[in-house]
Protein backbone atom coordinates (compact mmCIF):
# COMPACT_ATOMS: atom_id res chain seq x y z
CA UNK A 1 0.00 0.00 0.00
CA UNK A 2 1.41 3.37 -0.77
CA UNK A 3 1.42 6.76 0.22
CA UNK A 4 -0.13 10.04 -1.63
CA UNK A 5 1.36 12.92 -1.08
CA UNK A 6 -1.31 15.81 -1.52
CA UNK A 7 1.06 19.10 -1.63
CA UNK A 8 -1.19 21.85 0.18
CA UNK A 9 -0.48 25.41 -0.04
CA UNK A 10 -1.37 26.78 3.60
CA UNK A 11 -2.44 30.71 3.44
CA UNK A 12 -2.84 32.30 6.57
CA UNK A 13 -0.95 30.02 8.49
CA UNK A 14 0.00 32.31 11.19
CA UNK A 15 -3.63 33.54 11.73
CA UNK A 16 -5.79 31.58 14.73
CA UNK A 17 -7.19 29.61 12.34
CA UNK A 18 -4.42 28.30 9.93
CA UNK A 19 -2.54 27.92 12.76
CA UNK A 20 -4.46 25.95 15.30
CA UNK A 21 -7.60 24.50 13.73
CA UNK A 22 -5.86 23.79 10.45
CA UNK A 23 -2.53 23.49 10.49
CA UNK A 24 -1.85 21.74 14.03
CA UNK A 25 -5.23 20.45 14.80
CA UNK A 26 -6.15 18.72 11.29
CA UNK A 27 -3.19 18.53 8.85
CA UNK A 28 -1.16 17.48 11.48
CA UNK A 29 -3.06 15.36 13.50
CA UNK A 30 -3.61 13.70 9.92
CA UNK A 31 -0.16 13.09 9.60
CA UNK A 32 0.35 11.91 13.43
CA UNK A 33 -2.22 9.27 13.03
CA UNK A 34 -0.20 7.55 9.86
CA UNK A 35 -1.92 9.38 7.18
CA UNK A 36 -5.78 9.29 6.05
CA UNK A 37 -6.97 5.35 4.89
CA UNK A 38 -8.74 5.15 1.32
CA UNK A 39 -10.72 2.58 0.11
CA UNK A 40 -7.92 0.84 -1.58
CA UNK A 41 -6.06 1.18 1.47
CA UNK A 42 -3.26 3.73 0.17
CA UNK A 43 -2.74 6.60 2.58
CA UNK A 44 -3.18 10.10 1.79
CA UNK A 45 -0.20 11.99 3.43
CA UNK A 46 -0.66 16.17 3.59
CA UNK A 47 2.38 18.21 2.45
CA UNK A 48 2.03 21.67 4.12
CA UNK A 49 3.44 25.01 2.10
CA UNK A 50 3.17 27.15 4.87
CA UNK A 51 2.79 30.62 3.34
CA UNK A 52 2.22 33.99 4.48
CA UNK A 53 3.34 37.51 4.79
CA UNK A 54 6.36 36.88 7.94
CA UNK A 55 9.01 34.64 7.23
CA UNK A 56 10.41 35.23 10.22
CA UNK A 57 6.98 33.53 11.79
CA UNK A 58 7.22 30.86 8.98
CA UNK A 59 9.99 30.05 9.74
CA UNK A 60 9.34 29.83 13.24
CA UNK A 61 6.07 27.40 12.75
CA UNK A 62 8.01 25.54 10.46
CA UNK A 63 10.43 24.29 12.63
CA UNK A 64 8.03 23.94 15.58
CA UNK A 65 6.56 21.33 13.90
CA UNK A 66 9.70 20.12 11.52
CA UNK A 67 8.73 21.14 8.63
CA UNK A 68 10.54 22.85 5.87
CA UNK A 69 8.31 24.36 2.95
CA UNK A 70 7.31 27.72 3.68
CA UNK A 71 7.81 30.67 1.53
CA UNK A 72 6.57 34.45 1.29
CA UNK A 73 5.75 33.59 -2.63
CA UNK A 74 2.04 32.78 -3.30
CA UNK A 75 2.67 32.55 -6.64
CA UNK A 76 5.28 30.59 -6.80
CA UNK A 77 3.93 28.59 -4.45
CA UNK A 78 0.61 27.84 -6.52
CA UNK A 79 3.33 27.44 -10.12
CA UNK A 80 4.50 24.39 -8.08
CA UNK A 81 3.84 21.02 -9.73
CA UNK A 82 3.80 19.21 -6.73
CA UNK A 83 0.80 21.11 -5.20
CA UNK A 84 -2.60 20.52 -5.41
CA UNK A 85 -4.71 22.06 -2.80
CA UNK A 86 -4.68 25.71 -1.89
CA UNK A 87 -6.39 26.66 1.37
CA UNK A 88 -7.05 29.58 2.53
CA UNK A 89 -7.18 31.10 6.28
CA UNK A 90 -6.22 34.76 5.97
CA UNK A 91 -8.20 37.23 6.43
CA UNK A 92 -11.74 37.59 4.25
CA UNK A 93 -10.84 40.35 2.06
CA UNK A 94 -7.40 38.94 1.23
CA UNK A 95 -9.48 35.10 0.15
CA UNK A 96 -11.19 36.54 -3.51
CA UNK A 97 -7.87 37.25 -4.77
CA UNK A 98 -6.36 34.48 -3.89
CA UNK A 99 -8.60 31.97 -4.65
CA UNK A 100 -8.97 33.58 -8.19
CA UNK A 101 -5.42 33.22 -8.34
CA UNK A 102 -5.61 29.45 -6.87
CA UNK A 103 -8.51 28.44 -9.99
CA UNK A 104 -6.16 29.88 -12.86
CA UNK A 105 -3.39 27.81 -11.55
CA UNK A 106 -4.98 24.85 -11.73
CA UNK A 107 -5.51 24.32 -8.10
CA UNK A 108 -8.04 22.47 -6.20
CA UNK A 109 -9.75 24.75 -3.26
CA UNK A 110 -10.54 24.78 -0.02
CA UNK A 111 -11.33 27.68 2.04
CA UNK A 112 -12.28 28.95 5.31
CA UNK A 113 -15.79 31.09 5.45
CA UNK A 114 -16.54 33.37 4.09
CA UNK A 115 -15.74 32.32 0.88
CA UNK A 116 -15.93 36.34 -0.07
CA UNK A 117 -16.83 39.54 1.09
CA UNK A 118 -20.21 39.97 -0.84
CA UNK A 119 -22.43 37.98 -2.72
CA UNK A 120 -21.14 38.87 -6.18
CA UNK A 121 -17.97 37.49 -5.88
CA UNK A 122 -18.77 34.64 -4.15
CA UNK A 123 -21.08 33.54 -6.93
CA UNK A 124 -18.06 34.59 -9.06
CA UNK A 125 -15.62 31.96 -7.25
CA UNK A 126 -18.61 29.42 -7.47
CA UNK A 127 -18.54 29.57 -11.34
CA UNK A 128 -15.05 30.06 -11.99
CA UNK A 129 -14.39 27.20 -9.69
CA UNK A 130 -17.23 25.29 -12.16
CA UNK A 131 -15.86 26.50 -15.04
CA UNK A 132 -12.47 25.13 -13.99
CA UNK A 133 -13.53 21.75 -13.16
CA UNK A 134 -11.67 22.16 -9.98
CA UNK A 135 -12.52 20.75 -6.42
CA UNK A 136 -13.71 23.28 -4.32
CA UNK A 137 -15.01 23.32 -1.14
CA UNK A 138 -15.60 25.74 2.40
CA UNK A 139 -15.43 25.33 5.48
CA UNK A 140 -18.65 24.53 7.84
CA UNK A 141 -16.98 23.36 10.95
CA UNK A 142 -20.02 23.80 13.32
CA UNK A 143 -21.79 20.99 11.43
CA UNK A 144 -19.14 18.48 12.89
CA UNK A 145 -19.75 19.50 16.46
CA UNK A 146 -20.85 16.47 18.41
CA UNK A 147 -23.66 18.57 20.14
CA UNK A 148 -24.55 19.14 16.24
CA UNK A 149 -24.36 16.26 15.10
CA UNK A 150 -26.46 14.91 17.91
CA UNK A 151 -29.21 17.50 16.81
CA UNK A 152 -28.64 16.42 13.28
CA UNK A 153 -29.37 12.41 14.62
CA UNK A 154 -32.56 13.37 16.50
CA UNK A 155 -34.15 15.17 13.48
CA UNK A 156 -33.21 12.15 11.13
CA UNK A 157 -34.57 9.84 13.61
CA UNK A 158 -37.41 11.78 13.80
CA UNK A 159 -37.77 12.67 17.38
CA UNK A 160 -38.85 16.33 17.84
CA UNK A 161 -42.65 15.24 15.17
CA UNK A 162 -43.39 18.59 13.89
CA UNK A 163 -40.31 21.13 13.98
CA UNK A 164 -41.75 24.16 15.21
CA UNK A 165 -39.04 26.57 16.67
CA UNK A 166 -35.23 26.93 16.42
CA UNK A 167 -33.53 29.60 19.56
CA UNK A 168 -29.75 29.80 18.95
CA UNK A 169 -27.88 31.82 21.84
CA UNK A 170 -24.12 32.34 20.85
CA UNK A 171 -21.50 34.17 22.35
CA UNK A 172 -19.23 35.92 24.85
CA UNK A 173 -17.64 38.82 26.34
CA UNK A 174 -14.52 39.84 23.82
CA UNK A 175 -12.77 42.54 26.22
CA UNK A 176 -12.11 46.17 24.61
CA UNK A 177 -8.82 45.96 24.75
CA UNK A 178 -7.56 48.69 27.10
CA UNK A 179 -7.71 47.04 30.61
CA UNK A 180 -7.16 43.70 29.29
CA UNK A 181 -6.49 42.01 26.13
CA UNK A 182 -9.38 41.36 23.18
CA UNK A 183 -8.83 37.81 22.68
CA UNK A 184 -10.36 38.65 18.85
CA UNK A 185 -8.45 39.92 16.02
CA UNK A 186 -9.34 44.26 16.26
CA UNK A 187 -10.20 43.86 12.25
CA UNK A 188 -13.35 41.98 13.35
CA UNK A 189 -14.57 45.11 14.70
CA UNK A 190 -12.95 47.13 11.57
CA UNK A 191 -15.90 47.36 8.88
CA UNK A 192 -13.13 48.49 5.97
CA UNK A 193 -11.46 45.68 7.15
CA UNK A 194 -13.99 42.93 5.92
CA UNK A 195 -15.14 42.70 10.37
CA UNK A 196 -18.54 42.41 11.95
CA UNK A 197 -20.07 39.67 13.65
CA UNK A 198 -22.67 38.85 10.76
CA UNK A 199 -20.33 38.62 7.74
CA UNK A 200 -18.60 36.51 10.27
CA UNK A 201 -20.79 34.18 11.81
CA UNK A 202 -24.44 33.96 9.41
CA UNK A 203 -22.31 32.15 7.24
CA UNK A 204 -22.34 29.59 9.88
CA UNK A 205 -25.92 29.82 10.89
CA UNK A 206 -26.95 29.47 7.31
CA UNK A 207 -25.56 25.93 6.49
CA UNK A 208 -26.36 25.16 10.28
CA UNK A 209 -30.28 25.87 10.22
CA UNK A 210 -29.93 24.24 6.09
CA UNK A 211 -28.25 21.38 6.71
CA UNK A 212 -29.91 20.12 10.17
CA UNK A 213 -33.07 22.10 9.54
CA UNK A 214 -34.71 23.14 6.69
CA UNK A 215 -33.44 26.22 4.19
CA UNK A 216 -34.02 29.60 5.52
CA UNK A 217 -36.28 31.30 3.10
CA UNK A 218 -36.48 34.94 5.18
CA UNK A 219 -34.08 36.70 7.37
CA UNK A 220 -35.37 39.99 9.90
CA UNK A 221 -31.97 41.00 11.59
CA UNK A 222 -30.90 43.84 14.03
CA UNK A 223 -27.37 45.15 14.77
CA UNK A 224 -25.44 46.64 16.85
CA UNK A 225 -21.88 48.23 17.50
CA UNK A 226 -22.34 48.17 21.74
CA UNK A 227 -18.78 48.91 22.19
CA UNK A 228 -17.80 51.89 19.99
CA UNK A 229 -14.13 52.09 20.71
CA UNK A 230 -11.49 49.38 21.15
CA UNK A 231 -7.67 48.78 21.84
CA UNK A 232 -5.61 46.91 19.15
CA UNK A 233 -2.87 44.54 19.32
CA UNK A 234 -0.60 47.60 19.29
CA UNK A 235 -2.60 49.24 22.81
CA UNK A 236 -4.18 52.01 20.08
CA UNK A 237 -7.42 52.71 20.32
CA UNK A 238 -9.35 52.69 16.94
CA UNK A 239 -13.57 53.01 16.37
CA UNK A 240 -15.33 50.25 16.27
CA UNK A 241 -16.92 50.24 13.16
CA UNK A 242 -18.43 46.72 12.19
CA UNK A 243 -21.27 45.38 14.42
CA UNK A 244 -20.74 43.25 17.48
CA UNK A 245 -24.37 41.84 18.10
CA UNK A 246 -27.08 40.92 15.71
CA UNK A 247 -30.72 39.60 16.91
CA UNK A 248 -32.24 37.87 13.79
CA UNK A 249 -35.46 36.00 13.02
CA UNK A 250 -35.51 33.45 10.35
CA UNK A 251 -38.54 31.81 8.51
CA UNK A 252 -37.40 28.15 7.36
CA UNK A 253 -39.05 25.60 5.04
CA UNK A 254 -42.34 24.16 6.09
CA UNK A 255 -43.07 27.38 8.97
CA UNK A 256 -40.30 26.87 11.22
CA UNK A 257 -39.03 29.98 12.98
CA UNK A 258 -35.62 30.46 14.09
CA UNK A 259 -34.30 33.22 15.82
CA UNK A 260 -30.02 33.44 16.72
CA UNK A 261 -28.46 36.08 18.60
CA UNK A 262 -25.17 36.70 17.71
CA UNK A 263 -22.68 38.82 20.22
CA UNK A 264 -19.13 39.62 20.69
CA UNK A 265 -20.96 41.74 23.74
CA UNK A 266 -22.52 39.21 26.08
CA UNK A 267 -21.31 37.70 29.35
CA UNK A 268 -21.98 33.52 29.31
CA UNK A 269 -24.96 32.03 31.86
CA UNK A 270 -24.94 29.27 29.64
CA UNK A 271 -23.79 25.72 29.38
CA UNK A 272 -21.94 26.88 26.34
CA UNK A 273 -20.91 29.84 23.99
CA UNK A 274 -23.32 28.69 21.68
CA UNK A 275 -26.54 26.76 22.27
CA UNK A 276 -29.44 25.76 20.06
CA UNK A 277 -33.04 24.96 21.72
CA UNK A 278 -35.13 22.90 19.41
CA UNK A 279 -38.57 22.90 19.76
CA UNK A 280 -41.17 20.32 18.25
CA UNK A 281 -44.55 18.83 18.81
CA UNK A 282 -43.46 15.74 20.14
CA UNK A 283 -39.80 16.78 21.72
CA UNK A 284 -37.18 18.96 22.51
CA UNK A 285 -33.34 19.11 22.64
CA UNK A 286 -31.33 21.75 24.11
CA UNK A 287 -27.49 21.61 22.18
CA UNK A 288 -24.49 22.89 22.51
CA UNK A 289 -20.89 22.18 20.92
CA UNK A 290 -20.32 19.28 22.89
CA UNK A 291 -23.71 18.32 24.70
CA UNK A 292 -27.34 17.74 23.66
CA UNK A 293 -30.26 17.18 26.39
CA UNK A 294 -33.73 16.05 25.26
CA UNK A 295 -37.09 16.51 26.97
CA UNK A 296 -40.00 14.05 25.09
CA UNK A 297 -43.39 15.28 25.36
CA UNK A 298 -44.36 12.09 27.46
CA UNK A 299 -41.68 13.74 30.07
CA UNK A 300 -42.75 17.16 29.62
CA UNK A 301 -43.78 18.80 32.82
CA UNK A 302 -47.01 20.95 33.37
CA UNK A 303 -45.50 24.25 35.03
CA UNK A 304 -48.48 26.72 36.35
CA UNK A 305 -47.68 30.49 35.97
CA UNK A 306 -47.87 31.48 39.41
CA UNK A 307 -45.11 34.37 40.28
CA UNK A 308 -46.50 34.53 44.36
CA UNK A 309 -44.79 31.34 44.51
CA UNK A 310 -41.07 30.00 44.41
CA UNK A 311 -40.27 28.00 41.47
CA UNK A 312 -41.69 24.35 42.18
CA UNK A 313 -39.41 22.02 39.81
CA UNK A 314 -36.08 21.70 38.93
CA UNK A 315 -36.63 22.43 35.18
CA UNK A 316 -33.01 21.78 34.25
CA UNK A 317 -33.52 18.21 35.90
CA UNK A 318 -36.38 17.05 34.00
CA UNK A 319 -33.85 16.92 30.60
CA UNK A 320 -32.01 13.49 29.76
CA UNK A 321 -28.19 13.59 27.91
CA UNK A 322 -27.69 12.00 24.68
CA UNK A 323 -25.61 9.58 24.83
CA UNK A 324 -22.92 10.18 22.32
CA UNK A 325 -22.42 6.89 20.51
CA UNK A 326 -19.54 7.34 18.54
CA UNK A 327 -16.20 9.35 18.99
CA UNK A 328 -16.34 12.47 17.73
CA UNK A 329 -13.01 14.01 16.55
CA UNK A 330 -12.00 17.45 15.83
CA UNK A 331 -14.32 19.23 13.40
CA UNK A 332 -12.32 20.84 11.00
CA UNK A 333 -10.27 17.79 10.45
CA UNK A 334 -13.31 15.61 9.96
CA UNK A 335 -14.17 17.80 7.26
CA UNK A 336 -10.53 18.13 5.97
CA UNK A 337 -10.56 14.47 5.58
CA UNK A 338 -13.60 14.23 3.39
CA UNK A 339 -12.15 17.20 1.67
CA UNK A 340 -8.89 15.38 1.23
CA UNK A 341 -10.95 11.96 -0.18
CA UNK A 342 -13.26 14.30 -2.43
CA UNK A 343 -10.14 15.63 -4.24
CA UNK A 344 -8.21 11.71 -4.21
CA UNK A 345 -10.72 9.37 -3.82
CA UNK A 346 -13.45 11.73 -6.12
CA UNK A 347 -16.01 10.41 -3.20
CA UNK A 348 -18.61 13.81 -2.73
CA UNK A 349 -18.38 16.94 -0.94
CA UNK A 350 -21.32 18.96 -0.52
CA UNK A 351 -19.87 22.01 1.26
CA UNK A 352 -18.71 23.66 -2.11
CA UNK A 353 -18.67 27.35 -3.12
CA UNK A 354 -22.50 27.18 -3.95
CA UNK A 355 -22.94 26.45 -0.60
CA UNK A 356 -20.39 28.82 0.37
CA UNK A 357 -21.97 31.58 -1.63
CA UNK A 358 -25.03 30.81 0.22
CA UNK A 359 -23.94 31.88 3.87
CA UNK A 360 -22.32 34.95 2.20
CA UNK A 361 -25.59 35.77 0.81
CA UNK A 362 -27.37 35.21 4.03
CA UNK A 363 -25.28 37.63 5.84
CA UNK A 364 -25.60 39.82 2.78
CA UNK A 365 -29.01 39.94 3.43
CA UNK A 366 -29.22 40.57 7.10
CA UNK A 367 -26.51 43.17 6.70
CA UNK A 368 -29.65 44.66 4.66
CA UNK A 369 -32.62 43.87 6.37
CA UNK A 370 -30.86 45.79 9.10
CA UNK A 371 -29.86 48.53 7.49
CA UNK A 372 -33.44 48.59 5.70
CA UNK A 373 -35.64 47.68 9.04
CA UNK A 374 -37.18 44.99 7.19
CA UNK A 375 -37.50 41.39 6.39
CA UNK A 376 -36.29 39.83 3.38
CA UNK A 377 -36.92 37.01 1.28
CA UNK A 378 -33.46 34.59 0.62
CA UNK A 379 -33.98 33.67 -3.38
CA UNK A 380 -32.34 30.79 -4.79
CA UNK A 381 -29.24 31.38 -6.36
CA UNK A 382 -28.69 31.00 -9.93
CA UNK A 383 -25.32 29.39 -9.98
N1 LIG B 1 -14.59 28.45 10.86
C1 LIG B 1 -14.55 29.20 11.94
O1 LIG B 1 -15.11 28.88 12.98
C2 LIG B 1 -13.78 30.51 11.91
C3 LIG B 1 -13.48 31.15 13.12
C4 LIG B 1 -12.75 32.34 13.08
C5 LIG B 1 -12.36 32.86 11.86
N2 LIG B 1 -12.69 32.23 10.70
C6 LIG B 1 -12.28 32.78 9.39
O2 LIG B 1 -10.90 32.52 9.23
C7 LIG B 1 -10.25 33.62 8.59
C8 LIG B 1 -9.07 34.07 9.45
O3 LIG B 1 -9.56 34.50 10.70
P1 LIG B 1 -8.60 34.51 11.99
O4 LIG B 1 -9.50 34.75 13.14
O5 LIG B 1 -7.72 33.34 11.97
O6 LIG B 1 -7.78 35.85 11.72
P2 LIG B 1 -6.27 36.22 12.12
O7 LIG B 1 -6.22 37.71 12.09
O8 LIG B 1 -5.86 35.50 13.35
O9 LIG B 1 -5.40 35.61 10.92
C9 LIG B 1 -5.43 36.20 9.65
C10 LIG B 1 -4.33 35.65 8.77
O10 LIG B 1 -4.37 36.36 7.52
C11 LIG B 1 -3.06 36.87 7.23
N3 LIG B 1 -3.14 38.06 6.37
C12 LIG B 1 -2.91 38.05 5.05
N4 LIG B 1 -3.05 39.27 4.54
C13 LIG B 1 -3.38 40.08 5.55
C14 LIG B 1 -3.63 41.47 5.63
N5 LIG B 1 -3.58 42.26 4.57
N6 LIG B 1 -3.94 41.97 6.84
C15 LIG B 1 -4.00 41.19 7.94
N7 LIG B 1 -3.75 39.85 7.91
C16 LIG B 1 -3.44 39.30 6.72
C17 LIG B 1 -2.43 37.08 8.60
O11 LIG B 1 -1.04 37.14 8.49
C18 LIG B 1 -2.92 35.84 9.34
O12 LIG B 1 -2.13 34.73 8.98
C19 LIG B 1 -11.33 34.68 8.38
O13 LIG B 1 -11.79 34.61 7.06
C20 LIG B 1 -12.44 34.28 9.32
O14 LIG B 1 -13.73 34.60 8.81
C21 LIG B 1 -13.37 31.06 10.72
Amino acid sequence: MSRIPIGIVVNGVTGRMGYRQHLVRSLLAIREQGGLQTANGDRIWPEPVLVGRSETKLSEIAARHGLSDWSTDLDAALARGDVQVYFDAQVTQQREKAIRAAIEAGKHVYTEKPLAEDLGSAVDLARAARQAGIKHGVVQDKLFLPGLRKLKRLVEGGFFGQLLSVRGEFGYWVFEGDWQEAQRPSWNYRLADGGGIVSDMFPHWQYVLEQIFAPVRSVQATIATHIPTRVDESGVPYEATADDAAYAVFELDGGIIAQINSSWTVRVYRDELVEFQVDGTHGSAVAGLRDCRIQHRAGTPRPVWNPDQPATERFRDQWQLVPDNEDFDNGFKVQWEAYLRHVVEDTPFPWDFAAGARGVQLAELALRSAQERCRIEVAELDL
